[in-house]
């Protein structure tokens, strides 16, 4: 691999800017061992890949499973849960908590608090270094100092900020702001509410995704709960007067392209990446600017399998190149983007909820009037993306600067129309004259 590609893949770990290789090798490191067990020897770039595609798609391996054992596992996660938040707690060595003890004498975070979120965090002996930071812009001081909002803060303690390799060139001031901004919601979401909730938005305006608030995707996993796949929550429900604050372990970056969340990780999408770059599609989904946000339905390297070799052969060879094109523009929906729970529209109305409960919408997509049908099914933390009535979203919400990658385990293949009614694709063995056939009608569209 490229250490131009590993780059940004790093980025998408914890880093802020990684100059070179040894930087980012160190970040890889400290990403994926334990503080206690952090070693200082330098990983190949195998094992910085792996470390990321670990960290990444853990839950793509543990979720090609039905609905009913997904709802088994739910509840069963959701016992584990209450265990796990004391242990995340306990091991933060009481965090927050000890500085407003020896600051004010007594009270922890039980009693009411009276101190804002700014004073919690600039009073911590773990959070010294965001304070430094967000000292650095007094409109974020007097924000999370004042009333205007009941903020939720996701503040790094300073070992998250250790992971910062010392010689790595130091952002610019913008940036850098950009990256605070990322940590803050001007929403409240005590723990509670965090975990029944799959993205948060946030106070970072995303400029390819029409300046609607850049959002943190949640997840549950075998690391306990994380935010954005890799930083850790460790410790909980710190109440200030003017919001929560939650500890995480790694510095959240501002989210990689759509692009570089389907290269940077081949184990899961090699195939899809090898498709759009032999169809051309690659540099129009890479180009920022000629959508504002957007929904990629990745089909997983395990989704193309299952369509078998024959199939496969047949999209791959020059022959079926244009077929190819078709069957991939219809997973690719521009200026819509849909999260499990939230949707933005380009087109100025903003539809940011998703109710609870049962939610339908058609999404267009590239290819000229095909829309895919989605049914978003809501309860509590438990969400089910479906598409044409047929293929699941296995991993959602995998959140990227221009929109969101949602992850299914199946090639979604069109409709075809069986005396002018449309007869949906689902699942049954497909030959190669009855998946040309359904193609057909799309190949060669001008636009394509
Ligand atoms: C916060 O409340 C405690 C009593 O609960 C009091 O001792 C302390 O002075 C208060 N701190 C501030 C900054 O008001
Ligand atoms: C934060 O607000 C308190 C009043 O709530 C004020 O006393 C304090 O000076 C403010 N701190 C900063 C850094 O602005
Ligand atoms: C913050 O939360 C408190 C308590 O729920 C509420 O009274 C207050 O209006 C909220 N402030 C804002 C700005 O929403
Ligand atoms: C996507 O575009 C950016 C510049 O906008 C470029 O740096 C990057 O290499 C492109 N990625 C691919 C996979 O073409
Ligand atoms: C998305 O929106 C942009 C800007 O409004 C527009 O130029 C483009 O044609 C739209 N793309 C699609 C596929 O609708």
């Amino acid at each position: 691999m490229k250490l131009t590609k590993l780059l940004p893949l790093a980025a998408l770990t914890a880093a802020f800017v990684i100059p070179d290789e040894q930087v980012m090798n160190q970040v890889a490191i400290e990403t994926h061992e334990t503080s206690s067990t952090i070693s200082h020897k330098v990983p190949s770039k195998e094992q910085v890949h792996n470390c990321l595609e670990d960290v990444f798609s853990k839950g793509l391996r543990a979720s090609k499973n039905t609905f009913d054992q997904a709802l088994d596992q739910a509840s069963e996660a959701g016992d584990k849960i209450a265990g796990k938040f004391g242990d995340a707690v306990a091991n933060t060595k009481s965090w927050l908590e000890s500085a407003s003890t020896t600051s004010h004498g007594h009270h922890g975070h039980h009693g009411k608090p009276n101190q804002t979120v700014y004073q919690l965090i600039a009073e911590s002996k773990y959070t010294t270094k965001l304070t430094k930071l967000i000292n650095e812009y007094p409109d974020l001081v007097k924000a999370l100092n004042g009333s205007a909002a009941n903020y939720t803060v996701f503040a790094p303690t300073d070992h998250a900020f250790d992971k910062i390799p010392e010689h790595a060139p130091k952002p610019s001031k913008e940036d850098l702001k950009k990256v605070l901004e990322y940590h803050l919601s001007a929403e409240f979401y005590p723990a509670g509410r965090v975990l029944v909730t799959h993205t948060i938005p946030t106070l970072l305006e995303g400029e390819d995704i029409g300046f609607e608030p850049q959002r943190l995707s949640t997840n549950i996993g075998l690391r306990g709960l994380t935010v954005n796949f890799y930083s850790r929550i460790i410790a909980i429900d710190i109440f200030g007067t003017n919001g929560v604050i939650h500890g995480v372990d790694s510095i959240l970056i501002p989210p990689p392209t759509t692009v570089d969340i389907i290269t940077l990780l081949p184990g899961e999408f090699s195939t899809l990446e090898l498709g759009l770059t032999k169809t051309g599609l690659l540099p129009i989904l890479n180009d920022t600017s000629n959508h504002i946000g957007g929904t990629v339905f990745a089909p997983s390297n395990f989704a193309f399998l299952k369509l078998g070799p024959r199939i496969n052969a047949f999209l791959f060879s020059s022959y079926g190149q244009k077929y190819l094109k078709a069957l991939l523009a219809y997973h690719v929906v521009a200026n819509q983007t849909l999260y499990s729970d939230a949707f933005y529209k380009a087109e100025g109305v903003d539809q940011s909820g998703i109710p609870k409960g049962l939610f339908h919408v058609d999404l267009p997509t590239l290819l000229e009037d095909k829309s895919l049908s989605i049914d978003i099914g809501r309860y509590g933390r438990l969400i089910s993306i479906k598409i044409n009535g047929f293929a699941d979203v296995t991993i959602e919400d995998g959140i990227a600067k221009d929109g969101v990658v949602q992850v299914v385990s199946s090639v979604l293949i069109p409709p075809k129309s069986v005396g002018g009614v449309l007869q949906q694709w689902q699942g049954e063995e497909l030959s190669e004259e009855e998946l040309r056939e359904r193609l057909e009608p799309f190949v060669g569209q001008d636009e394509l």
